[in-house]
């Protein structure tokens, strides 16, 4: 009796340390840990992946893509079942494709995506992200629907609205696609847009601040009728410089709608604040989620039908966006 219940425990341990052992490791890098919404993102991951019994190991790749490629090659030698890769530079990955695909590891791209033939030339790589699409027409249409309430938006009574566009980093296909996109959904509303200034901000608050502030000199604040930027945090630093301008600041005389994309805790509280219209959720709890589950399913050999987010084309998991406004 004692020796069987001996030999029970002993196949007791050595199935948790088969668990231990089995525990699917996970490598991940972020263009930067310098962003708000990456942060966002990151948490997200960290929080799901011991649910899953995976150890999640993040790196920051301070935003230099040769970094990345070597945080890659450490993540493959030390052993890692699954790469997640938020890359520096989009159209620069398919050299880690290849490397994935030597270890014969799953990599899930998040949030920066690669281009179609980088995903197809690997049946394990993957990407989980949001389609920009939506967010640029969803920011659009929160102008829009500000403008039909509030004809005298309209300062110069043209029927134009005079806008300031504040872009994300060059190439960035949120960049890209939020700019057009915001623009054609005024249009689609019946409005004709007329971008009065705009520049690159890098998805910075800061950046964004001084070139709102330069504009604000050049042009005036008084002939700008509503700002459009591709991020909260872009959006904030025009918030911040219509303040300095006395704008947005209770007065409804002085106000310009300001709307952003992420629906980041602090532009939450600009637009509960009325200091900021509105903003675009940019759902980097799913979007996280999504992601480990994705590679750990691949990496643990099961079924990615089991994950319960849908995997369009075997490749993509796209998660909606969402609008965002005050009292709602
Ligand atoms: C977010 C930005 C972020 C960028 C980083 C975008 O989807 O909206 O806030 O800076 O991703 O790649
Ligand atoms: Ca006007």
């Amino acid at each position: 009796m004692r020796k069987v219940f001996i030999l029970a425990l002993v196949f007791i341990v050595s199935l948790s340390c088969c668990a231990c052992a089995d525990e699917v490791k996970i490598g991940s890098c972020i263009y930067t840990f310098n962003d708000a919404f990456m942060l966002r993102f990151r948490n997200a991951m960290a929080d799901e992946s011991p649910k899953l019994g995976a150890e999640l190991t993040l790196a920051d790749s301070k935003n230099d893509q040769t970094t990345q490629d070597a945080q890659v090659d450490e993540f493959i030698a030390a052993g890692v079942k699954a790469l997640i890769i938020n890359p520096v530079n989009r159209m620069d990955v398919q050299t880690m494709v290849d490397k994935a695909r030597a270890a014969d590891i799953p990599i899930v791209f998040i949030n920066r995506e690669p281009m179609p033939e980088v995903l197809a030339s690997y049946h394990k790589a993957y990407y989980v992200g949001a389609k920009p699409e939506e967010s640029g027409t969803q920011s659009g249409q929160l102008i829009a629907d500000y403008f039909h309430e509030h004809p005298e938006a309209d300062k110069n009574h043209d029927g134009k609205i005079q806008f300031v566009m504040l872009r994300g980093e060059n190439g960035h296909q949120d960049m890209i696609a939020r700019s057009r996109y915001s623009v054609l959904a005024l249009k689609n509303a019946g409005y004709e847009p007329v971008e009065i200034a705009g520049a690159i901000a890098n998805w910075e608050k800061l950046q964004a601040m001084n070139i709102m502030n330069a504009f604000i000199m050049s042009i005036g604040a008084e002939n700008i009728e509503a700002v459009l930027a591709n991020n909260d945090e872009m959006a904030l630093g025009a918030v911040e410089a219509l303040k300095a301008n006395d704008y947005n600041k209770g007065n409804p005389e002085m106000y310009i709608p300001v709307v952003g994309v992420d629906a980041n805790a602090s532009a939450l509280d600009a637009m509960n604040a009325g200091e900021m219209l509105g903003t675009v959720l940019n759902d980097a709890d799913n979007q996280g989620i999504a992601a480990v589950r994705l590679a750990e399913a691949v990496a643990s050999g099961r079924d990615i039908g089991t994950i319960g987010y849908e995997v369009t084309d075997g490749k993509y998991v796209w998660i909606p966006y969402q609008k965002i406004t005050k009292g709602e």
